[in-house]
């Protein structure tokens, strides 16, 4: 299982915007839709082995919804799709513990500092980190991403302190979804690689 992490600082935490106008009336919530589009579509179907944490800070209650492969239902590849889900999710009465939306969607109060302080291994996406192709990552890597405003001070303040490993995927700076699909492309060679070399010894 792989987990992404993405941080919408001015998305909406309630479900009243608009679907003819994502953009605009949703705190850049369409930024969050390309991110979990990347995540999961495939050709034909959807990545089971994935996880996306969706961070919405652009009003009080934060609120944070996530999205599970396992169990994921009703996902398109269209930007609109998704953010009728997150709208949906958006409208459950989200209390500090997990509450179910609709298949593998849930949604609960909360901000960055509660994902980023569970103890697991963060990799932290930014242009000037350790080139991707070189790092070992751990089993099931949990990557942290910005939106158009990439990460505040405090937030990088808290990755640090919880030991997160600085990443990039290329010396240009990219739009987060985008580092999503070579995240996991680069993924895929390795397990794809793994597998032959295991074909290989057996
Ligand atoms: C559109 S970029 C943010 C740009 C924003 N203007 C800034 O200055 O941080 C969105 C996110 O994608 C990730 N990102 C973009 N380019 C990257 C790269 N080359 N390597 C690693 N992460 C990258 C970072 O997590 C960043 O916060």
């Amino acid at each position: 299982m792989k987990n992404f992490i993405v941080v919408g600082h001015v998305a909406k935490t309630t479900p009243d915007f608009s679907l003819e106008d994502i953009p605009g009336t949703s705190g850049r919530i369409d930024i969050l839709c390309r991110c979990v589009t990347a995540a999961f579509v495939l050709s034909h179907g959807i990545r089971r082995d994935v996880g996306v944490y969706l961070v919405l800070l652009g009003a009080e209650p934060s609120k944070i919804i996530y999205l599970q492969g396992t169990e994921l239902k009703h996902l398109n590849p269209d930007e609109r799709t998704t953010a009728a889900l997150i709208k949906k999710a958006l409208a459950v009465e989200a209390t500090q513990e997990w509450s179910k939306s609709t298949p593998g969607i849930f949604v609960r109060t909360g901000g960055f500092a509660e994902l980023v302080e569970s103890g697991v291994e963060l990799i932290y996406l930014r242009e000037n980190g350790s080139d991707l192709r070189g790092v070992a990552l751990p089993d099931e890597p949990v990557f942290v991403l910005g939106d158009h405003q990439g990460m505040t001070e405090d937030e990088e303040a808290l990755l640090e302190k919880a030991g997160a490993r600085v990443v990039s995927v290329g010396p240009v700076s990219l739009h987060a979804d985008h580092c999503i699909v070579l995240i996991n492309n680069e993924l895929d060679i390795r397990a794809a690689n793994t597998n032959v070399s295991e074909l290989k010894d057996n």
